[in-house]
């Protein structure tokens, strides 16, 4: 695959086969997040591999959340966390300095996309996710993160899609780009 196939190809996959996620590719799309570019080179990027039991703990949190689901909502849910596929945890250093804090974030997502790219040209998927199960305490306790030193910015779910959603709609370049004289 040409890269700008892969960029443009590239889907959030929301629905994942039942199979598990090579390891080693895991780590090596997790080794080539550290190759993005980050100011001051803070590498502000920390990744959790979520295994079964934390897994199990955070669906039960996320079930809880919401007494009022419904019961096809909750039966996705109890799907997608049991299924074998994989889930991390996105986190990114925190700092003082509200530009530094900017930067990092930015370095975390160029680091996801890293990630996100390499693992879609190897036929896997990923769905960067900031629902309110990712904001909740608890997960610094289960992860072992300080939450005063690293922030939760999401979860990565990684697997084989079982379904690739068409491409959203994007606005044409001629309307994203001026051209200044
Ligand atoms: C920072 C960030 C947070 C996101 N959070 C969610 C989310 O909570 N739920 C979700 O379904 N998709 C989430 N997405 C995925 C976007 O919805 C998705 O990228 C967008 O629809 C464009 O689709 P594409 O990635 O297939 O091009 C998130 C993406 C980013 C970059």
């Amino acid at each position: 695959m040409k890269i700008e196939e892969i960029i443009q190809e590239r889907r959030t996959i929301h629905r994942f086969l039942n199979e598990p996620v090579d390891t080693e590719l895991l780590s090596e799309a997790l080794d080539l997040a550290r190759w993005a570019p980050n100011h001051k080179n803070t590498e502000p990027w920390r990744f959790a591999h979520i295994g079964p039991e934390v897994k199990e703990q955070i669906l039960q949190l996320n079930l809880g959340l919401d007494p009022n689901m419904g019961s096809l909502k909750k039966e996705k849910m109890i799907h997608n966390y049991r299924s074998k596929h994989s889930l991390l945890a996105l986190g990114c250093t925190r700092s003082e300095n509200i530009k530094e804090s900017r930067e990092n974030y930015a370095s975390v997502a160029c680091g996801v996309q890293n990630i996100s790219l390499y693992l879609w040209a190897k036929g896997l998927g990923c769905k960067w996710s900031t629902g309110r199960i990712t904001e909740q305490i608890e997960l610094y306790e289960w992860i072992k993160w300080s939450s005063a030193e690293i922030e939760i910015v999401g979860f990565l779910w990684v697997g084989k899609p079982e379904i690739i959603p068409p491409a959203p709609k994007r606005k044409g370049l001629e309307q994203v780009l001026i051209n200044t004289p």
